[in-house]
């Protein structure tokens, strides 16, 4: 059953799929809503709390789905509407909620709005694009898609006008000026939350209103329509979310939680790469700078952090040189890149070092914000840099060693997209089943990581502080909830180091290592010693000293 915690999304592990790559349960060679549900007890068993689904809706899949044709409709491929229905209830009935993607900037070219806008000035939906007789218009706004877009504006021929885009040519941006626009969206989703569907992942907010003059992104009038949002949201469908697509500078995304009545959550962009640096140069500061440019967020609101997800590894919110060191570090071949970013999967960027999988699968677990785990990372399944745009790190997921890694009993050449077949990586190597088989595999341990920090509301709900102990190649932090204390200790470097920790605000408790529940020596008021090996970490638990000198806070079976 669904938890009744109207804060449910501060605690949560989230998974990210796109229905076409997680399981085929029709032999066509992509995924759909029957294979999911066949899947769910999967995801019940590694911990998942909520599902975000990549856009399901018909599409002429130019933009792999965010090319949307019709906001009402699931596309034939992916199965029906009663299909989808069935899916929520079978996910809910295990707990488990589902976040869709509302691709509320832009549709596709196809989709019937933008073939009547396009027929005629007289068109009743003309006024639901953003149309041009020029395209210098709104000139200070950049081009995002850069590797394949020359200009914001495409002229076309039928329309005689150029039309606006902060996408692909192919994606007209939606007129949010228009008042019919903003209803229709929020029709939308009232339509889709009235299905069961838990809330959403909102695509590319930044750019839903143009002005004038400016940069085109952030601006007031886009926070106000998505306050409104938000109320509609609270009116009508409590305990819903909402989860924005912002890929900008902390202090820009910090508008979007207003005061606690916007978005729920938010991706936490920036820090993403950091996380990459810092394990990289074995050096903390990248990402204990982030925090410092990163705002407080009202306490209802929360962070999404993640590794990887469906697009290329951004390095938008990079500077020209963090991200030279980046290329230079995990993209070396031309091919691994695409627009600013790279277009790889966690494993392959790590080299396959489990070390530093774990390494950085253990800071979005236990830094402030809720994890997502893109399908795949949990098994460490590779990519295929030889496919185009980011079809690479979106091959069907690896079950077992069977056909088509398990994923579907089609002919393989029907496949939507070849599976990953290389020795490292490939299916008859990397696969859930083999991962379930054996104690203590990736999968397994990504288990094990998701159940005990379900176990400490810390994780999601606590304050952080940062410790400086003098090895900077230690990363150390306090979270703080209630009367719980973590201290969370990650060894970034590839070598052994020891580090002291000044502890004597905690003299007298006692560390307990949360995955063995192993107590560590008493803290005092002296330098509290630890050693870390390669890419080590430690959860702690500071349990306090027992008023009468005691230790407690856990059995005491581990002695
Ligand atoms: C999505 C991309 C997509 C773009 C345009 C992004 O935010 O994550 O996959 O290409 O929006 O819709």
């Amino acid at each position: 059953m669904l938890s009744t915690d109207p804060l449910w999304y501060k605690d949560a592990v989230f998974y990210e799929i796109h229905v076409k790559a997680f399981a085929d349960g029709n032999g066509d060679g992509i995924g759909d809503f029957q294979g999911l549900i066949g899947k769910l007890d999967y995801l019940q068993w590694l911990g998942v709390d909520c599902i975000w689904l990549l856009p399901f809706y018909p599409s002429p899949l130019k933009d792999d789905g965010y090319d949307v044709a019709d906001f009402l409709q699931v596309a034939e491929q992916y199965g029906t509407m009663d299909e989808v229905r069935h899916f929520l209830d079978e996910a809910h009935r295990r707990g488990i909620r589902v976040i869709v993607d509302l691709v509320l900037n832009h549709t596709s070219d196809q989709h019937t709005w933008f073939q009547q806008a396009r027929s005629s000035p007289q068109s009743p939906k003309r006024g639901f694009y953003v149309w041009s007789n020029n395209d210098r218009t709104y000139g200070k706004a950049r081009i995002i898609f850069i590797d394949t877009e020359k200009s914001n504006w495409t002229w076309d021929p039928e329309a005689k006008a150029f039309y606006w885009h902060r996408f692909f040519s192919h994606q007209p941006d939606l007129n949010y000026d228009n008042p019919e626009v903003r209803q229709a969206m929020l029709e939308t989703m009232a339509f889709w939350l009235d299905q069961g569907l838990d809330g959403f992942r909102c695509d590319a907010v930044p750019y839903l209103f143009e002005r004038e003059g400016t940069i085109c992104e952030n601006l007031p009038e886009t926070h106000t329509y998505l306050k409104e949002v938000r109320r509609k949201i609270d009116v009508a469908y409590q305990g819903r979310i909402l989860l924005a697509e912002a890929n900008q500078w902390p202090t820009d995304v910090r508008p979007y939680f207003g005061d606690g009545d916007e978005f729920h959550m938010a991706f936490h962009f920036p820090l993403m790469p950091r996380l990459y640096m810092g394990v990289q140069s074995g050096n903390r500061d990248p990402i204990i700078d982030m925090f410092t440019h990163t705002p407080e967020i009202p306490p209802n609101c929360q962070w999404c952090l993640f590794l990887r997800n469906h697009d290329e590894l951004t390095l938008e919110m990079c500077s020209g040189e963090e991200r030279d060191y980046m290329y230079y570090t995990y993209a070396r071949d031309p091919k691994m890149r695409r627009n600013i970013g790279i277009a790889r999967r966690l494993a392959p960027l790590l080299e396959n070092d489990r070390r530093k999988i774990e390494l950085l699968n253990s800071l979005v677990f236990t830094l402030p914000g809720s994890p997502i785990i893109y399908y795949g990372d949990e098994i460490g399944m590779g990519d295929n840099v030889q496919l185009k745009d980011r079809d690479g790190v979106r091959t069907p997921m690896q079950w077992t060693m069977d056909r088509n890694g398990g994923f579907s009993n089609c002919d393989p050449a029907r496949l939507y997209l070849p599976v990953v077949a290389d020795p490292i990586y490939g299916y008859q190597s990397v696969n859930v089943e083999s991962q379930k088989a054996m104690p203590h595999t990736l999968l397994q341990w990504m288990k094990q990581m998701i159940k005990v920090r379900k176990q400490h509301p810390a994780f999601g709900r606590g304050t952080i502080t940062f410790l400086r102990p003098a090895n900077g190649r230690v990363l150390v932090y306090v979270r703080r909830h209630e009367d719980t204390t973590l201290l969370l200790v990650h060894n970034l470097a590839g070598s052994a180091q020891p580090v002291e920790l000044d502890l004597k605000e905690f003299a007298g408790s006692t560390p307990v290592e949360l995955l063995g529940e192993a107590r560590f020596p008493r803290v005092t008021e002296r330098p509290y010693v630890l050693t870390l090996a390669a890419y080590g970490y430690y959860w702690l638990n500071l349990v306090p000293e027992h008023p009468r000198g005691e230790f407690y806070g856990i059995e005491q079976t581990a002695l």
